[in-house]
């Protein structure tokens, strides 16, 4: 403990930060008890000092412990995944609302699965789904992969590739598709704490902001999506109006939920039979 005891005296800290530097020692801790083995070099103090100054540039706490809680359960997470949110919890109880409504559901698309925190939840609620998942970046599938054999899903069925090219994920159809794409705009920017600089970029910005909702909407009604499948998304309060217009034609039902602050987060229609 007198590496602590040496941070804590000499810095001035608030109660918050002691939680915090309290926390990052028993991270170093950990670490140091695992390395142990390969990097005899790097010692505890070392480990503690790093996480403390990464801790001081604004890197979030998930990054710097490994994971992130998401639906009471703990997830890996790394700087290649977004870190999963609170808000888009408000997805996953939309669609255990909707299923209680319509028991056809029984395969699904997510696009853009991140740390796989959607699809594995809906995986854990929802066994004999046959679920398909995907994302642009190898390092984010891959903590998407080791999340999923974490929770031991067998139904997840993991796709490398870009919701953008022409032949991506051809010829396959599903009853509901799910996405909680990029779409935070330049001009957000300024709205958003420091921590957001240290998330991949794929994973936040669009340009324009509702190329994803636009084009997943597109494949969706050229085949992705089956007759009367649902599409559900998560979009930030400033676009739900927006990606409503886009569902308009095509879909019914279209439905808006709030998050736990009484703000828009996920819109979800269902497709009309044509
Ligand atoms: C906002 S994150 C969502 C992550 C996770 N689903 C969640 O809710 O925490 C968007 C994800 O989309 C992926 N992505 C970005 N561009 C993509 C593209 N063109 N095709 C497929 N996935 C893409 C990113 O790598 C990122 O993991």
């Amino acid at each position: 403990m007198r590496s602590l005891r040496y941070i804590l005296r000499h810095r001035k800290i608030d109660e918050f930060s002691t939680y915090a530097y309290r926390w990052l020692y028993s991270r170093a801790q950990y670490l140091h008890h695992r390395s142990q083995s390969h990097i005899i070099s790097k010692s505890l103090f070392g480990i503690f000092r790093s996480l403390v100054e990464r801790y001081h540039c604004h890197v979030p706490m998930e990054y710097l412990c490994g994971s992130a809680m998401f639906c009471n359960r703990l997830f890996i997470v790394n700087q290649h995944v977004l870190i999963p949110r609170r808000d888009s919890e408000t997805l996953i109880h939309h669609v255990q609302e909707l299923y209680r409504h319509n028991h056809d559901i029984q395969s699904m698309l997510e696009i853009g699965t991140g740390s796989g925190c959607l699809s594995i939840t809906l995986s854990r609620l929802f066994p004999h789904w046959k679920i398909n998942t995907c994302d642009i970046s190898p390092s984010a599938l891959r903590v998407a992969r080791s999340n999923a054999h974490l929770y031991h899903c067998h139904n997840i069925q993991f796709h490398r590739g870009n919701l953008f090219d022409t032949h991506f994920l051809e010829n396959t159809s599903y009853n509901l598709i799910i996405s909680n794409p990029p779409y935070v705009s330049q001009d957000q920017l300024s709205a958003c704490n420091y921590g957001i600089f240290h998330e991949p970029s794929i994973a936040l910005f669009a340009n324009p902001p509702l190329k994803f909702y636009a084009e997943i909407i597109r494949r969706a009604i050229n085949g992705w999506l089956k007759d009367q499948g649902y599409l559900v998304f998560e979009c930030s309060p400033f676009n739900v109006i927006p990606i409503q217009e886009l569902l308009k034609s095509h879909f019914e039902q279209i439905e808006i939920r709030y998050d736990e602050t009484h703000l828009a987060r996920v819109i979800s229609a269902k497709r009309k039979q044509e």
